[in-house]
């Protein structure tokens, strides 16, 4: 799908939808749709209320007249972008011809909402679908939007993209998004690009640093662990660098804490985190953004096997804390906390920014519709919250307090991996992140992003599909941007 912003939209075009706030008077530059449109205000079937949706036809020509409700109302985005992907999908349009879009309400936050519903709302996981023929294919329609924030829809556009490259990376099957494949994608993304620098810790050089937490989790597979660190360098020569650093488990059984079926079953998603970290990366290097970053992942899988490792097992980390592992499933925050603490400790990143979809609690907690945001330090928690508002990626905040210390005490190591039980499940677990962290330091700045459930949906949601949603990325590429 391509999207371009012009004004005026070029004469030739014969498909368009007018977005119409209520009882806005309109008026279309062809006299028989416009005489159509009179016609369907006077009967009654439209007024440019919410959802409205009246196709007006003419031979060739095609108008949509979508209605966006009242515009005393604050511009709720997801329901702008639905009302903008409904009206795209209608079966009026014909995909294989360019569509004018015509928003009457002209507002930054309307355009981005129209280019978010289009952009994410038609994307389709579909790879392995045999019968695509009664399916519209979005994936070469042209689309332009008559704006004067054309800058910002293109640029939208270009941020949507990211987030449908950490969806791709999330629904693709567990066994071939695994951490090479993962690797190659970061690769793919960086290139020869002069302002990146790539390192990568395989097995044996986790093992030469001790990374031994990272290690225990991806014991019972096949597969490869990996820590990769991207450093991208934006920003001028002196400038603080930021790390962002992604949970990549590229499929959680659960260990021999194994998961229930229901549970286990979309366990490929468990490296979003990690995805939203590349699609990120992407978006950094695509817009040419103005900051140092670390664009980090901590991939492992978490298998069973005669190799797993086990409940009760005390395994000291990369920073010298020991872990009491009491449940194999809280697999994530091992992997996190030794990429934490190796990040803070060789690194010393100005702010030290997690993503993972840590918690199922985090769904009890918030739903799906917010991600969780932990950590110590208020600046930054206004950053990143200013950025979730801004993109409608959105995040709120769950508090970490020092009596959370007592949650993960243990009774034969440093740390124990899991709270209390059917207690404060999110905030424990960030807690733990916290403590490594912040392993040399208190005052590493530091935060937690749990996408837990707005990172992998269940069921489709606003314009999601069920899936990969690419929690993070707008949010991120928004708070690297300002
Ligand atoms: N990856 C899961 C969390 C998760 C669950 C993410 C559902 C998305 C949807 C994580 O590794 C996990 O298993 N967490 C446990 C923690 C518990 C054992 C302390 C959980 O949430 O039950
Ligand atoms: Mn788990
Ligand atoms: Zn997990």
């Amino acid at each position: 799908m391509k999207i371009s912003a012009l004004r005026p939209l070029p004469g030739s075009l014969v498909q368009f939808i007018l977005f119409v706030p209520q009882t806005q008077t309109f008026a279309i530059p062809d006299a028989e749709l416009q005489r159509l449109a009179v016609e369907a205000v006077f009967a009654k079937k439209f007024s440019g209320k919410k959802d409205e949706l009246v196709p007006l036809i003419k031979g060739e020509k095609v108008c949509l007249l979508a209605g966006l409700g009242d515009k005393r109302e604050a511009v709720n985005m997801r329901k702008m972008g639905l009302i903008a992907k409904n009206a795209l999908q209608s079966k009026h349009l014909d995909v294989n011809k360019p569509v004018g879009l015509i928003p009457l309400w002209d507002s930054e936050a309307h355009i981005k909402a129209i280019v978010d519903g289009a952009k994410l709302g038609l994307y389709k996981w579909n790879k392995y679908i045999a019968q695509k023929e009664d399916e519209a294919d979005y994936s070469s329609l042209e689309i332009l939007i008559d704006t004067p924030y054309a800058e910002m829809a293109e640029r939208e556009a270009a941020v949507c993209d990211g987030v449908n490259l950490a969806r791709d990376l999330g629904n693709e099957n567990a066994d071939a998004a695994d951490s090479l494949y993962l690797e190659k994608a970061i690769l793919d993304i960086v290139k020869d690009d002069p302002r990146c620098m790539v390192k990568i810790l395989n097995r044996k050089e986790l093992e030469e640093k001790g990374l031994r937490l990272h290690l225990a989790v991806n014991q019972g597979s096949a597969k490869e662990p990996k820590l990769i660190i991207v450093s991208y360098k934006g920003g001028k020569d002196g400038d603080p660098f930021t790390a962002l650093v992604g949970k990549g488990i590229t499929f959680d059984s659960g260990g021999l804490n194994l998961k229930t079926t229901a549970s286990m079953v979309d366990m490929r998603l468990d490296m979003c985190g990690a995805a939203a970290v590349i699609g990120t990366l992407r978006n950094a290097l695509q817009l040419n953004l103005r900051r140092n970053v670390y664009f980090v992942c901590g991939l492992a899988e978490n298998a069973i096997g005669p190799k797993a490792y086990k409940p009760g097992d005390v395994v000291v980390g990369y920073c010298g804390k020991s872990v009491e592992i009491l449940n194999t499933d809280a697999e994530g925050r091992l992997v996190l906390a030794d990429a934490l603490s190796y990040m803070a400790r060789n690194y010393k990143p100005d702010a030290l920014i997690d993503i993972a979809t840590l918690t199922g609690a985090v769904v009890v907690a918030l739903g799906y519709e917010y991600t969780g945001l932990m950590t110590s330090d208020d600046n930054l928690a206004n950053q990143l919250l200013a950025a979730a508002e801004a993109t409608d990626d959105r995040a709120w905040r769950l508090p970490i307090y020092p009596e959370l210390q007592e949650h993960v005490k243990s009774q034969f190591a440093d740390i124990k991996n899991i709270g209390q039980p059917s207690c404060a499940g999110s905030i424990s677990g960030g807690e733990f992140l916290r403590q490594f962290a912040q392993c040399d330091s208190e005052s590493q700045k530091w935060a937690h992003l749990d996408i837990g459930g707005t990172g992998t949906l269940e069921k489709d949601l606003a314009y999601f599909k069920v899936g990969a949603s690419g929690a993070g990325v707008r949010l991120f590429t928004e708070f690297l941007s300002r």
